[in-house]
């Protein structure tokens, strides 16, 4: 039993244990709260800017302020706290706001801070491929804070995604071909990686929640491993085109990448990103988390046709 008072901010709780979502804004955030809130699981939102928030929900939820580049309301925001899932990150990030002082450094002191409560299940949303000494810096940072959780003793679930369909097979590829029947591909487009649905992982997350903690790393994937190729080939099927598509170089990416750095880190590491993802296959094949909670994954095929009708109904 759940009762928020007018203003949204106190609230009793009779037996439930306490969660908190950091990050609830976000394309995953969000996703994982409307998910709780749809299985009736309460929780408290987390996180810098609470506008952002109520734009991401029908029935906001409660909110409480928290700032991972400045944690210095971390009592606050943990007070009565059971259960942490954080979905954050900083990819963009660039001085103050840099990947390091979030992914790495604002993780690291909220787990700091955490090993001082009584936290029964942590969920660190990382991302698949993080790694120490990881050319790019992102996959680093994810890394060091992953290895603190690991070591801290806290019950702790790590989850590596990989790309959301959402965003990089929808929104920065497919909306294009459907709306104007072109496409870019930053690089050769040949190399093959693996998108998930922020659905399905919400849905994922919201059964381990629940869950014993098993203080595992996991991988988590959908069920299809394409190139940018094989999926614009799948929108070109159903949308009855010749797609037009336009490729930049490897080179040209790489001259951007370096000319920005001084500028902006965070632009820069994004196209590093893109570069590295275009020259090495990210394929995987791990669905034990979809098949132990009996839940259907999105195939890259069926994505791809929700998406052209959900367009072209918005048009
Ligand atoms: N996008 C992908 O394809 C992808 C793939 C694999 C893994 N992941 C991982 O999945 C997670 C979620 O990604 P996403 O794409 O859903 O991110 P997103 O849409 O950019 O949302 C990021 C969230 O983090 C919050 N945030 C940013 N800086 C913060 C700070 N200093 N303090 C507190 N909260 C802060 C943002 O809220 P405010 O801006 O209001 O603070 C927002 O709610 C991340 O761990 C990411 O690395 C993403």
């Amino acid at each position: 039993m759940v009762a928020y008072n007018e203003n949204r901010y106190f609230w009793t709780i009779n037996k439930h244990p306490m969660i908190l979502l950091i990050g609830a804004s976000g394309l995953l955030g969000s996703s994982i709260g409307q998910t709780l809130q749809e299985k009736k699981i309460p929780f408290v939102a987390a996180g810098r800017n609470e506008n952002k928030l109520l734009k991401a929900y029908k029935n906001p939820p409660p909110f409480r302020a928290l700032d991972l580049f400045k944690p210095t309301n971390l009592e606050t925001a943990l007070d009565g706290i059971d259960k942490i899932i954080v979905s954050t990150h900083a990819l963009f990030g660039t001085g103050k706001t840099d990947s390091s002082k979030l992914d790495r450094d604002g993780i690291i002191a909220l787990i700091n801070y955490a090993k001082t409560k009584n936290i029964a299940n942590f969920i660190l949303v990382s991302v698949h491929g993080a790694a120490n000494k990881h050319p790019v810096d992102f996959y680093e940072n994810k890394f060091f804070s992953e290895t603190a959780l690991v070591n801290s003793g806290i019950p702790y679930t790590i989850l590596q995604p990989t790309a959301f369909m959402e965003l990089h097979i929808g929104e920065l590829f497919g909306k294009r071909l459907i709306l104007k029947g072109k496409a870019k591909i930053l690089g050769k487009g040949e190399s093959v990686n693996n998108y998930v649905s922020v659905k399905d992982l919400a849905d994922v997350i919201a059964h381990l929640i629940l869950d014993k903690p098993k203080n595992q790393r996991i991988e988590i994937g959908g069920p299809d491993n394409m190139s940018k190729k094989q999926i614009a080939n799948i929108y070109a099927k159903h949308l009855l085109i010749e797609p037009k598509i336009s490729y930049i170089p490897i080179t040209i990416l790489k001259l951007m990448s370096n000319l920005l750095y001084p500028f902006h880190k965070g632009i820069s590491r994004v196209i590093k990103m893109t570069i590295h993802n275009d020259s090495y296959s990210n394929a995987m094949h791990n669905l034990q988390l979809f098949e132990k909670y009996s839940i259907q994954p999105m195939s890259t095929e069926k994505f791809i046709e929700l998406h052209i009708k959900s367009v072209r109904k918005v048009i």
